[in-house]
């Protein structure tokens, strides 16, 4: 069975680098840039002015520009892996304990659980995303530790690590991310104790890698739920979902503009990082460490609004 096409209509691949290299020269005329996150002290000295970009074929070949090999901080971008990792363990479970709608707040937001019964909105505001890694956590023993090699395997760099300073910062300022622990947990909805679980999410937020190492690792949406090796992690179906499901959560409160400007699923973190997904395609990171007020990266969301625009590769 072919693991992907290529319509007739789309670019060939070997356009990619030249469309990289036109957009890494128009991001660079662009005055404004965002600031980075402050409130993770350990992210706030990034360079806003920091820009890399990879696009990986379903092959995985890579093609990138500018900053593209520069390891940063994953944050949220980790989400779609654990999520990936969780469904391909315990399948439709899973949506006993978490929802999938867009959530209309921001990323952090405490005011929909209390009237939602403890269940979070979708997998990717940091409500869901703790439920996720809560029950990664009981099906591996180390929710991090097994993203982690998750994230080595796929990308082919086994030197990506998790980098303690940021992990220690997050703890340092993760109040929000506790009560969220805590308070899901008096609805019966996390398993693990919650510091175990906070241990677990910050570290797993704090894994550094690089553009192209992400554009690699988030291949297996592009190839249908199918790894860098060719075995399968998630049927078709489950693979369609991580995908929708980054359309309309990937970007919190901004998601209907990221499905309006860029067209593809995609997911954010505060790091400046983005990763995007033309499925059967290819898939693309971009980072440039200035945000946006909603938490997203302002060149990394021009870069991909540009690439969508200039080569025609959007779902829509
Ligand atoms: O939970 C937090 O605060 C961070 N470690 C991750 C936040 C994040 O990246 C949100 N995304 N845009």
């Amino acid at each position: 069975m072919a693991i992907m096409t290529s319509p007739a209509s789309l670019p060939s691949p070997q356009t990619f680098q030249p469309v990289l290299d036109r957009i890494a020269a128009e991001i660079e005329k662009t005055p404004g840039r965002g600031r980075p996150a402050d409130y993770i002290p350990a992210l706030a000295a990034c360079d806003p002015r920091r820009f890399g970009m990879a696009v990986a074929e379903p092959d995985g070949t890579v093609y990138g520009v500018g900053d593209w090999r520069q390891p940063f901080s994953t944050q949220s971008i980790t989400k779609v892996f654990t999520l990936a990792l969780d469904l391909a363990r315990e399948g439709d479970a899973l949506w006993e304990h978490v929802g999938r709608e867009p959530s209309g707040n921001p990323f952090n937001s405490l005011v929909q659980l209390e009237y939602e019964n403890g269940i979070p909105r979708n997998p990717f505001i940091n409500a869901g995303a703790l439920v996720v890694t809560d029950r990664l956590q009981t099906q591996t023993g180390d929710a991090a530790e097994t993203l982690l090699a998750f994230l080595r395997t796929e990308s082919g760099n086994d030197q990506l690590s998790i980098n303690e300073d940021v992990a220690a910062s997050e703890a340092k300022h993760g109040d929000r991310n506790a009560a969220l622990g805590h308070f899901m947990a008096a609805y019966g909805n996390i398993d693990n104790p919650v510091p175990v679980l906070l241990d677990q999410y910050f570290r797993q937020c704090s894994i550094e890698a690089s553009c192209a190492d992400l554009a690699l690792a988030t291949g297996f949406l592009a190839r249908h739920g199918i790894r860098a090796d060719g075995s399968r992690l998630l049927d078709r179906s489950q693979a369609k979902h991580i995908n929708a499901i980054m359309l309309t959560c990937g970007t919190y409160d901004a998601a209907g503009d990221f499905a309006y400007r860029v067209g593809l699923p995609g997911k954010s973190g505060v790091g400046g990082g983005i990763i995007a997904v033309v499925p059967g395609h290819c898939t693309l990171c971009v980072w440039s460490p200035g945000l946006d007020e909603r938490g997203n990266s302002v060149a990394g969301l021009a870069a991909l609004d540009r690439f969508t625009t200039l080569t025609g590769l959007s779902v829509f």
